[in-house]
């Protein structure tokens, strides 16, 4: 897992309990205590045992973990990269982006990047991500996708087709977008 999401995990569980939290996770977690380069890809183990501890530490099961994970995601990433969400205008051309964004950020030398998600099919009014990672955080992708609507002032639906902690291969899941894409400012 690229450093940002486990940066961004530490800085999260910091935020509701200290850097004492911080330190019982690293800990609970048993991996070096270390500064996390954005660039850099971490064993996917590393990101599963920080993320297990911090649900231990904060005493919270893994759906509330994601949902909560997923709104502090979403407060701090477009204040972290204000142009990738101003750019994008509305809330399908940004999740369409997201892919090609995760792939597009240069790994560190020697580093090797592993597609998790894709948009895998797309409608006049929606769109449906596969998302297949060890992970399967697919109540985080599900709720941040929620909150990218909401992000942009838009209404729609998000919901899972299938899901890999069901027995599927991958999750699918599917966004309907109320607003149409291309529309004219200010109509
Ligand atoms: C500017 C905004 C964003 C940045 C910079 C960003 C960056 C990243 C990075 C670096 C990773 C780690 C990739 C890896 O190592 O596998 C990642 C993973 C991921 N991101 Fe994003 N992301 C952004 C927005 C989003 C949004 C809006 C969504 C959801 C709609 C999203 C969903 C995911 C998912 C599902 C993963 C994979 C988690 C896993 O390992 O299972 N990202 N992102």
């Amino acid at each position: 897992m690229m450093g940002h999401v486990c940066d961004l995990l530490l800085k999260f569980v910091a935020e509701l309990g200290g850097e004492a939290a911080v330190a019982k996770v690293v800990a609970r977690a048993g991996v070096e205590p270390k500064a996390y380069r954005f660039e850099r890809f971490y064993p996917e183990e590393e990101f599963r045992a920080l993320l297990s501890a911090a649900m231990e530490v904060l005493g919270v099961t893994a759906t509330q973990a994601e949902h909560a994970f997923a709104e502090y995601f979403m407060r701090v990433s477009p204040k972290l990269f204000p142009a990738i969400f101003t750019l994008s205008g509305d809330a399908r051309t940004l999740l369409e982006r997201i892919p090609h964004l995760h792939r597009s950020i240069p790994p560190a030398a020697g580093d090797a990047f592993h597609e998790k998600l894709v948009v895998a099919a797309t409608g006049p009014d929606w769109m449906e991500y596969a998302y297949d990672s060890p992970h399967r955080l697919c109540g985080f992708l599900i709720h941040s996708s929620r909150l990218v609507l909401g992000h942009y002032g838009e209404t729609g639906e998000v919901a899972e087709r299938e899901c890999a902690r069901r027995g599927a291969a991958r999750c699918l899941v599917r966004i309907r977008f109320d607003r149409p894409r291309n529309r004219v400012s200010g109509v």
